[in-house]
């Protein structure tokens, strides 16, 4: 079956990495697509150039090439219904619908489907204007969580200390800093705990877990600095333990699947919940519609099941059929390398050297944003090289990742040295 990858990050790359190995692609000798790609999907996938906001464009590419599954990495065209479009076209989509996307598109709709479901989260309110949002700060202690109702590229959360910070911070989303993802926003009772991502695959019915990970958004070492998409990444989460892991499913996923169900907006495709593990029990953050980025990383480095057959079963309403999905015991931890100036301006064009030395390292390399200027491989993007290792435990996982990022030569470059620090440092307890 000839399969279409939408993205170009460090989590298509994983994706497309193990879709080529898929039986649907292998056994038939048929083609993996991806439209933008990079140089390291490149080397799994066939490269087109597809405008994902022309839903007929894309939909016409899938007829013409015999697509039979299209894989759609990122959350904007989700948000955007191209989901809809495609299998409007009797195209088999691996993804939700716009109306299920609204769970990462809308915080506001989010936690209004909590409250309707009785799913465990911060207590909100929903401000559609700065005077009615600063009048709502009374009702909340700080510090105060504000976050922007739309998507704004994982940076539309701001945590304010003072009551100053906030109403200033709330001026700048009302006044238009990330777009019309701030002409509402959300404002949050703040949750204390430690956070775990947590996965599960489902057709709106039947419910797969998919894995869980701990991600590392700050930009510096330590957890300090600005926000960014992520700057690192292992699996599993061991502090999501097995009880922990049941509660979330029992309270905040299946809850989430069968309100989706019952409102007529059935969810397909890969649910991402961000958890804050409370001493009341876990309690969502946040929801997204695809998989995590660098998470997808960790996760697939650890897959052993076919992602494509599972992906192909979730689209066609067949997960109930499928076994659960089995996942090397070992660990797995991937390193970020980004441009420095990440998060804000991050500098463009800089010369990568060594990828291949890495890799000999035993490590998986995955490119995130980058590009080549004719023989060379260099920087095209905020994060740029996903340097990704496996080991018995997350030390032995985070030894080898940065042996390869000591093999890349990338002078215009950085990276956190500490990430895994919270599940080293317990494995270390634990002796
Ligand atoms: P989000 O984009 O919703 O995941 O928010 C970004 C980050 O802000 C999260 O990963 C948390 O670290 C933090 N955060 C968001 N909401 C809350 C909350 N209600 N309480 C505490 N921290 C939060
Ligand atoms: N790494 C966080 C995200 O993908 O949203």
């Amino acid at each position: 079956m000839n399969i279409l990858l939408l993205g170009s990050g460090g989590r298509e790359h994983a994706l497309a990495w193990k879709l080529a190995q898929s039986r649907l692609i292998v056994e038939a000798g048929d083609t993996l697509y991806a439209s933008p790609g990079n140089p390291g999907i490149a080397e799994h996938a066939h490269l087109v150039t597809l405008d994902a906001a022309n839903h007929a464009a894309v939909a016409a590419f899938c007829a013409d090439h015999r697509i039979g599954l299209v894989v759609i990495g990122p959350e904007a065209p989700l948000v955007d219904g191209l989901a809809d479009s495609l299998r409007a076209e009797g195209v088999a989509v691996f993804g939700p619908s716009k109306a299920a996307a609204q769970l990462e598109g809308s915080k506001g709709f989010t936690k209004d489907l909590c409250d309707r479901a009785g799913i465990p989260t911060a207590g909100y309110f929903r401000a559609a204007s700065l005077e009615q949002a600063v009048q709502a700060l009374a009702d909340f202690a700080p510090p105060y969580v504000l976050k922007a109702d739309g998507l704004a590229a994982g940076k539309g959360v701001v945590i304010a200390a003072t009551q100053d910070e906030a109403e200033a911070a709330l001026a700048d989303m009302f006044g238009g800093a990330f777009g019309g993802a701030g002409a509402e926003v959300v404002i949050e009772e703040f949750m204390e705990g430690e956070e775990a991502s947590f996965f599960a695959l489902t057709d709106g019915a039947t419910i797969l877990p998919f894995g869980s990970a701990q991600d590392h958004k700050r930009v510096g070492e330590g957890d300090t600095g600005p926000n960014t998409g992520g700057m690192g990444a292992y699996s599993p989460a061991p502090v999501l333990t097995p009880a922990l892991r049941a509660q979330a499913i029992d309270r905040i996923i299946a809850p989430t699947v069968r309100q989706m169900a019952d409102e007529g907006m059935p969810y397909s495709g890969v649910l991402y919940a961000g958890l804050m593990l409370t001493e009341e029990g876990p309690k969502l953050v946040e929801y997204n519609c695809r998989f995590g980025d660098p998470e997808c990383q960790v996760l697939m480095m650890r897959l052993e099941s076919d992602l494509g057959e599972y992906m192909l079963a979730c689209a066609e309403n067949r997960l109930g059929a499928m076994d659960a999905p089995r996942f090397s015991p070992d660990r797995a931890l991937t390193v970020v390398m980004a441009a420095n100036g990440y998060p804000d301006t991050p500098e463009k064009g800089g010369t990568i050297m060594g990828v291949g030395v890495a890799e000999e390292t035993g490590a998986k390399v995955f490119h995130a944003g980058t590009a080549m200027e004719g023989e060379h491989l260099v920087a095209d993007g905020g994060r740029v090289l996903n340097v990704t290792a496996r080991g018995a435990t997350t030390a032995e996982a985070q030894a080898r990742a940065y042996r390869a990022v000591d093999a890349i030569d990338f002078p215009t470059g950085f990276c956190r040295r500490d990430v895994g620090w919270r599940e080293v440092a317990r494995e270390q307890k634990r002796g």
